[in-house]
């Protein structure tokens, strides 16, 4: 059995002025008009058409998603799986984020309590996947070496020298799950030179930052690589209460967590790490230019969303909420229009504007 995790606990700070601390991007509606959240949970859900058509995915079935975001949070993620006809297994409320490796380690502990042999689907609620059947037949690949004990992560072919992202060079094939390879080494977040060479070389995948984790496998993976991770997260469950849907963890036992992520705590020093290789159309929600390239352009390159005028404007990402925008002569720029704020930026670098919420921040 599959049980879907969605992390929905980032705070998307490079998608101001609309992702914000009480509204982050995954509870926006920024690549179709469901939220992120909301497209992550249908593209697992148990109803989704399609997903009994491939022979791959006799096996995978989803069972009910396990939610983790933020405890202020937990009224916006109800309510959003609420309207899409998801029922959770369960939300666990994070007091403050503690990075993805505390996050795994309590998926792992709450859902191997009733089910030892549950397989992990590790979902980030901000990524783009636009052939959610290929991504549905991936998972079912990545099932079976899953089941072999395997940690799996997905691997999307590289387009540029990203350093924000993790590289696997794979291995051999392996002999358990056809399309699933031995990961030779993973190397999370590259200096740009080092992920120059990556490209070049060919043999290496970007990580997706979803995972299909045997829960049993993962906890005893976090014991040996991370245990301080795993001790804090089972003292922040046993110590906390569940209240309807809701798992509280206890706050003083949770921040001893250390704060790193599973790529550098687990997947670069396990040696149980496979990939399966997938085109599935897949984007890190990350920055404003991530939505232009997933967007649909006019003829002139451009993306906009809400009311919103262009005169010889090129190549750029265009959203107003409330406000009529114009937009003239102007290329590769990003404009974002809400009723408080007015982002301008060059596409080029959009993500400085994280800076910007810095700033904001350090200013109060
Ligand atoms: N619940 C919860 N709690 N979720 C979290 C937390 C947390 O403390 N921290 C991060 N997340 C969620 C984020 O919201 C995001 O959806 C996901 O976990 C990944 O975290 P990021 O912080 O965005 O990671 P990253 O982008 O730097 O790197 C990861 O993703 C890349 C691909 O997008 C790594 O897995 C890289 O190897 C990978 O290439
Ligand atoms: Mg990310």
């Amino acid at each position: 059995k599959i049980v879907p995790v969605l992390l929905s606990g980032g705070t998307g700070s490079r998608l101001w002025p609309l992702s914000r601390e009480l509204y982050p991007k995954q509870f926006l509606p920024l690549c179709s008009d469901r939220t992120m959240l909301q497209d992550t949970a249908l593209r697992v859900s148990a109803q989704q058409p399609g997903s009994m058509q491939s022979g791959a995915l006799a096996e995978a079935v989803f069972a009910a998603p396990l939610v983790i975001c933020n405890q202020e949070h937990r009224f916006l993620a109800a309510e959003q799986l609420r309207q899409s006809r998801c029922t959770p297994r369960g939300i666990i409320l994070e007091p403050a984020g503690r990075n993805t490796a505390a996050a795994c380690a309590l998926a792992a502990l709450a859902v191997a309590a009733d089910d030892p042999d549950a397989l992990l689907l590790i979902l980030p609620a901000d990524h783009e996947i636009r052939d959610a059947e290929a991504f549905r037949r991936a998972v079912g690949i990545a099932a079976r070496a899953a089941q072999a004990g395997r940690l799996v992560t997905f691997g999307i072919t590289p387009t540029r020298p990203e350093t924000g992202y993790g590289y696997i060079r794979r291995g051999h094939s392996m002999d358990e799950a056809d399309g699933a390879y031995n990961v030779a080494a993973f190397v999370e977040k590259p200096s740009l030179e080092v992920a120059e060479r990556y490209l070049a070389e060919g043999s290496y995948a970007w990580n997706s930052g979803m995972f299909l984790f045997p829960a049993a496998r993962l906890l005893a993976e976090l014991e040996r690589h991370a245990p301080a991770v795993l001790a804090a997260c089972r003292e922040a469950l046993e110590q906390g209460a569940r209240d309807l849907d809701f798992f509280r963890l206890d706050a003083a036992a949770f921040a001893k967590a250390p704060s790193i992520s599973i790529d550098y705590a687990v997947m670069e020093r396990t040696d149980r790490a496979a990939v399966v290789p997938c085109e599935i159309g897949w984007t890190d929600v990350g920055a404003w230019s991530a939505l232009w390239d997933v967007g649909n352009k006019d003829g002139e390159g451009n993306v906009i969303v809400g009311d919103v005028l262009l005169e010889g404007a090129r190549d750029c990402y265009v959203r107003s909420e409330n406000h009529l925008t114009a937009v003239v002569g102007v290329e590769n720029a990003v404009v974002v229009v809400v009723d408080d704020a007015v982002l301008v930026a060059d596409r080029s670098q959009a993500q400085d504007v994280k800076r910007i919420v810095d700033r904001l921040k350090a200013e109060g």
